[in-house]
């Protein structure tokens, strides 16, 4: 993948310290503040031509929190976080000591994770756990299956990733991921992705993202060709996925106890399943 997405773990990262979810403060940097004001200022400027919808800060809080929602709900123990950036998860979860997690990012965005766990010691400590994994790898090349345990389920996770992927790259994934069923017995994949029947119109807070985000990626921006969730799913089952669902952040904000249920957030989530096991529990 060319183009720089790694800046955007930043301003991701600075979201969960905002949203003070736990282990947030260990990849906290002055570098990810700055992205996040920038970022927000031109958002927040281009919002005031338009009415409704939530800022972009609360709909990343609804997508990470309903993936820990769906982790944690799974009871799965073993975990591979595709394109992890600078996300707290891995650090929160596996301070059990019975949870596998591995995350997976390029090298240089992996290189500046242990660096921020370096500096403290309770970052230091979370470094040393045995069952956490920092992989540097590119995800078109990089092999999983040495992360999943034979017969052992598992609980691949990507967030934040789809958005920047065109249609071929997004299958070449979900076949890359349905593989691992083979060794695993049991998978399940979760996903964020807002179609592009379901983006606000084209306007000002758009434009506004799109020049934000091309400014720190050096050209990198969204693909637009996802349409609907129904054309998501099928490409699910297409790469043979099963129980596959698109959950909005509205229709759970409560049930999941989401915080900030009142914001509109257009954040979807997508789950599902493959392996022997894979019919719903
Ligand atoms: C928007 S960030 C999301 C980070 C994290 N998942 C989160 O939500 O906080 C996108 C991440 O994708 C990673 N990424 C992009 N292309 C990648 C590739 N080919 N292989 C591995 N990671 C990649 C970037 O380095 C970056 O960390």
């Amino acid at each position: 993948m060319e183009g720089d997405l790694s800046v955007t773990a930043l301003y991701t990262s600075q979201v969960w310290s905002w949203g003070g979810l736990a282990c947030a403060e260990l990849f906290a940097t002055t570098e990810a503040k700055r992205v996040y004001d920038v970022t927000n200022a031109a958002l927040a400027a281009a919002s005031m031509f338009k009415r409704g919808g939530s800022p972009l800060r609360y709909a990343l809080l609804h997508r990470h929190t309903m993936i820990d929602h769906l982790l944690r709900a799974s009871g799965v123990r073993r975990v591979v976080e595709l394109a992890a950036g600078l996300s707290r998860r891995g650090a929160a979860v596996s301070a059990d000591a019975g949870v596998d997690y591995t995350e997976i990012d390029l090298p240089r965005v992996i290189a500046r994770k242990r660096e921020l766990l370096e500096r403290t010691t309770e970052g230091r400590a979370v470094l040393a756990r045995p069952g956490l994994h920092l992989i540097d790898g590119d995800l078109e090349t990089v092999a999983l299956e040495p992360f999943v345990a034979a017969g052992e389920p598992v609980f691949v996770i990507a967030e934040g990733l789809l958005m920047y992927l065109a249609a071929e790259a997004r299958r070449s994934l979900f076949a890359k991921v349905r593989a691992l069923a083979e060794r695993a017995g049991e998978l399940r994949f979760v996903f964020d992705l807002v179609p592009q029947s379901e983006e606000p119109a084209p306007g000002a807070v758009g434009r506004a993202l799109e020049a934000a985000m091309k400014r720190f990626t050096g050209g990198r921006t969204f693909e637009r060709d996802a349409r609907t969730r129904e054309a998501v799913l099928g490409e699910l089952r297409g790469a043979g996925f099963s129980d596959c669902e698109a959950i909005g952040a509205g229709s759970v904000a409560r049930a999941w106890q989401l915080p900030h249920p009142d914001q509109q957030t257009n954040t979807v989530v997508f789950t599902s399943r493959a392996g022997s096991r894979s019919t719903r529990s």
